[in-house]
């Protein structure tokens, strides 16, 4: 009979208010944690390893295994064995490969009897992200590690990353809907860079101006103006959309929100093909009832702010 868990962790999913894409190219982005994530259970073993179900083959394995062996040596190989489980869906722009990496980085510092400093937490779990996004900005596993809402600029040329927890005076609640599927977050980052590269003229004054409404937008929820965020989102959509990393079944989404009330809405994360959108409403819901109704997967998240009793 397997060892009973012994030890658990937690690692949240995320979403991203303002600025996806740019923050790849070292402008300031803004992004929450979800309630949802990825839960490990540890139990004592001969060696370091990931219990993988069978039913997981090929390449996704493969991705698995060699991310789990570069957290397992940056942690010090602690004698554990690390069955996950998750209730965030997966692969929509939601952070589940950031949520994965820090709930394995917990469980495996915690293992090896080290403390659970947030830098070593997002150092192990960065280990993990860069297996799996070959270079991710470290937004997601950095939100995720730190379990706040946070102004996150990336290390670039050696500058160490900028983060900055930003605290909000009202509650900041999300209608979270998916649509459709999308492909992997690297391919929609590596075309964009590719297009960039191609014609800087076109993209770049984009992108920095996606940082500096993330930057205003940080401001924004600072002062609890819930309107300009909203208006914000909108306007980081409109230049997603720019940017080509939204499609018809996002904007459809999109603009379905905002139909049903959204103070402001937008894709999060990657984006492509499908994904997720997010609303800002202060009553999320009835929309959530009515989209519920119409088939959409969808569920509702406080980000940031005070909680209700
Ligand atoms: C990741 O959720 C979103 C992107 O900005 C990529 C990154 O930050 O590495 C598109």
């Amino acid at each position: 009979m397997p060892n009973a868990p012994t030890l658990t962790s937690f690692g949240p999913g995320k979403v991203i208010l303002l600025g996806e894409h740019a923050v790849v190219y070292g402008e300031p982005a803004l992004a929450g944690p979800l309630s949802l994530g990825v839960i490990a259970q540890g139990s004592p073993a001969s060696r370091c390893k990931l219990e993988i179900p069978p039913s997981v083959r090929g390449r996704g394995r493969k991705l698995l295994t060699d991310a789990f062996a570069r957290a397992a040596s940056a942690s010090g190989l602690p004698k554990i064995g690390v069955a996950v489980s998750s209730n965030l869906p997966i692969s929509m722009g939601l952070g589940s490969s950031a949520a994965l990496s820090v709930a394995c980085a917990r469980i495996l510092l915690r293992a090896a009897g080290k403390p659970e400093k947030p830098e070593d937490v997002i150092r192990v779990a960065g280990e993990m992200e860069r297996e799996f996004h070959a270079q991710p900005s470290g937004l997601d596993h950095t939100c995720s590690a730190l379990r706040t809402l946070i102004l996150f600029r990336r290390s670039l040329k050696g500058i160490a990353p900028s983060v900055s927890r930003i605290q909000s005076p009202r509650p900041l609640r999300l209608l979270v809907a998916l649509s459709g599927k999308r492909g992997p977050t690297w391919k929609t980052v590596t075309e964009l860079k590719e297009r960039v590269a191609r014609w800087p003229a076109h993209y770049l004054g984009l992108i920095r101006e996606i940082g500096r409404i993330a930057r205003e937008g940080a401001r924004e929820i600072e002062r609890g103006d819930l309107d300009a965020l909203g208006d914000a989102m909108n306007v980081n959509h409109g230049i997603l959309t720019a940017l080509g990393v939204s499609s018809p079944p996002i904007d459809e989404l999109v603009h379905r929100l905002r139909g049903l009330g959204a103070l402001g809405a937008k894709l999060t994360g990657a984006g492509g093909e499908g994904g997720a959108v997010i609303g800002l409403f202060l009553e999320p819901e009835p929309a959530l009832v009515k989209l519920t109704q119409a088939g959409i997967h969808c569920f509702v998240s406080q980000v940031a702010g005070p909680q209700a009793l």
